[in-house]
């Protein structure tokens, strides 16, 4: 009995499996995860997250500019400061580091460059929570979003081009368009981290930006088993004004990403989080992974689950290898 369909024919050659790829990934689609450290005057390396530093604000220039020149579409910028508090005030204030970095980027690459910004105040406050804390020590949702909005304008005011709500607050997207809105921001989009777990991938991240977190955020992110929540967190950013949703992490949730995908009519996002970026860079160092053909793949996996954006550590180098 021989076969009758032979789908091998179509995977023959190098150039006919080129030109029946279903699935593609472009530099453009894919945004770089920065982070600019307040004071610092040399770049500082980041142990878990090999080839990935802690950036001065003067060095942080000019590896954006090398990461435009590869061909990504974008930046996404997170702050370290200096000092913490209670109710994260550096994350407000116009002097900042995030906010001073942004005024720099925004100088410096003007408009080819989407510049992004991370909406959160974990980064900014002393006990490491996504939000303000009540008198109980619980994250204060409403109060939360009070701080966001004010947040919000200093971004958009210091020059993002869209703003990344992070923390997993309700009602976040509303508040943050509201702020926009009103304060004559009506071009600055969001970037809405509709679906984000409470995921031990975070790991490295937290060493990127020193948090100071003890314990977890489950009353806000999500549990990972979940995925009917995810489509509800996604028609509620929706609803509130949400210019493109994203899901995150991304490779332990692709078929998150795939659900979203089918329910949105907006550009859907993913990011490929520090953990991600870390395991692959370990077991490559062991020799264990080859380290380039893995990016690819996951790279690819994440567009065919759906993702039309992609955040990911590795988006400089990819979109080189990709040109
Ligand atoms: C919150 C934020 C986190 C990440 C992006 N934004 C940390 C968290 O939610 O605990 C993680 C990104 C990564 O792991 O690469 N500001």
């Amino acid at each position: 009995m021989f076969p009758s369909h032979r789908p091998r024919r179509l995977r023959g050659s190098a150039a006919m499996r080129r030109m029946v790829a279903e699935t593609e990934v472009a530099p453009r689609q894919l945004v770089l995860p920065m982070f600019v450290k307040e004071g610092a005057t040399e770049p500082v390396a980041i142990s878990s997250m090999p080839g990935v530093v802690q950036h001065t604000r003067d060095t942080l220039r000019k590896a954006a500019v090398e990461a435009v020149q590869a061909g990504v579409g974008g930046i996404m910028l997170f702050g370290v400061p200096a000092t913490r508090d209670a109710v994260g005030s550096g994350g407000v204030d116009p002097d900042g580091v995030l906010n001073a970095a942004l005024r720099d980027l925004r100088a410096e690459l003007g408009e080819d460059t989407i510049l992004m910004s991370d909406l959160c105040l974990d980064e900014f406050t002393d006990h490491g929570h996504c939000g303000v804390l009540d008198d109980a020590g619980r994250v204060d949702n409403d109060a939360t979003l009070t701080v966001y909005a004010e947040m919000a304008v200093a971004q958009a005011s210091a020059g993002a081009h869209l703003l990344g709500p992070s923390g997993m607050m309700d009602g976040q997207v509303g508040v943050v368009r509201e702020a926009l809105d009103k304060a004559g921001h009506i071009d600055t989009g969001i970037l809405a981290y509709s679906v984000k777990f409470a995921s031990a991938f975070y790991g490295p991240f937290r060493e990127a930006v020193e948090s100071q977190l003890d314990g977890d955020r489950a009353t806000y992110q999500q549990d990972s088993g979940n995925v009917r929540e995810s489509l509800r967190e996604v028609a509620l950013d929706l609803q509130e004004g949400a210019d493109l949703v994203m899901v995150k992490p991304a490779l332990a949730y692709l078929d998150v990403i795939r659900a979203v995908r089918e329910v949105s009519d907006v550009p859907v996002a993913a990011y490929q989080v520090s953990g991600e970026y870390a395991m692959v860079e370990a077991a490559a160092e062991k020799g264990w992974l080859d380290r380039r053909r893995t990016i690819t793949e996951t790279l690819l996996s994440i567009r065919r689950a759906g993702a039309d954006v992609i955040l990911t550590y590795w988006a400089a180098e990819a979109a080189r290898w990709l040109r």
